[in-house]
């Protein structure tokens, strides 16, 4: 299997870029903080689908990281992460350092509200701004005219795609539905966490929130369906349970009972590892 080309700077980065656009070539960014599983490799060979160009980023990104968060234990696994890339056919691995991203003097942050407010927003102060600026950056680095997102990060998604549309930045944002474990359980780089016991009751995220949609999806109350969802959640072993919300897929306010497409979202504690994930709620009328 041949090397996958490695770019570390900005320089380099838009050389290559521009070397591309030149040939009338597309290109797709997949942003991704490494330690790669199966659910980036799918988003890669998406990604191919969507441009002729197909760059992954790598980059653990500090600012959106709280102070008690898993930010140094955050697995780095760059060798394996290179020959996946290489193995998916991604044209090129952009790894930009610290300094790169943030150097000496480094003062901006973009300002959200809207999207950002409540769920992983409320828990994680200060987590979609730093997502957000980094994103930003990205793009713009690499002068992507599509950029990749999966959907497990479904806040994330909805956060981004307001910020290219507020600031007038000229890239198309893509999203991919999440993939899963045949058990269900929704890919995730800190599944690695999990221990033997926690592996087992981690699918139950899933399937309580198939289970509490099915639900809703009548067009019942939603809050009392939710307090029963949290407490399903709390009793497979999950705590704390951070949330367990229904947001509209358009404006992504809260939802009081279906009756437009929605989405379930939750985050929860099983031991130590903190599992988000999320699924659609259409209404069956
Ligand atoms: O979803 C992630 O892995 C990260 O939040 C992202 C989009 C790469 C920004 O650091």
């Amino acid at each position: 299997m041949s090397a996958i080309p490695v770019l570390e700077t900005i320089t380099a980065m838009r050389e290559q870029a521009d070397a591309w656009h030149a040939r009338g070539e597309q290109i797709v960014l997949v942003p991704t903080m490494g330690a790669l599983h199966e659910g980036h490799r799918a988003l890669v060979a998406h990604a191919r689908t969507l441009g002729q160009r197909v760059v992954a980023s790598i980059f653990v990104n500090p600012t959106q990281f709280g102070p008690t968060e898993d930010f140094s234990r955050y697995p780095r696994t760059i060798e394996a992460d290179l020959a996946a890339l290489a193995a998916t056919g991604a044209d090129a691995a952009y790894l930009p350092s610290a300094e790169i991203m943030y150097p000496p003097g480094f003062s901006s942050r973009i300002d959200l509200t809207g999207p950002s407010e409540g769920l992983c927003g409320d828990v994680r102060p200060g987590h979609f701004s730093g997502v957000a600026t980094v994103v930003t950056k990205l793009i713009n680095q690499t002068r992507a005219d599509v950029a990749l997102f999966g959907e497990k990060d479904f806040q994330q998604l909805q956060v981004i795609r307001r910020v290219v549309r507020d600031l007038d930045i000229p890239v198309s944002i893509a999203g991919m539905p999440t993939i899963r474990e045949s058990d269900g359980l929704a890919l995730s780089s800190r599944n690695r966490y999990l221990n033997k016991v926690e592996r087992d009751i981690a699918p139950r995220l899933h399937s309580i929130l198939v289970e509490s949609a099915a639900m809703l999806a009548d067009g019942r109350m939603a809050a009392p369906l939710l307090s029963k969802g949290m407490a399903a959640l709390e009793k497979a072993g999950f705590g704390p349970v951070q949330y367990l919300e229904l947001r509209d897929i358009e404006t992504f306010l809260p939802v009081i009972r279906v009756e437009r497409p929605a989405r379930l979202l939750t985050a929860a504690y099983l031991g130590t590892t903190r599992l988000i994930d999320n699924v659609a709620v259409l209404p069956k009328t």
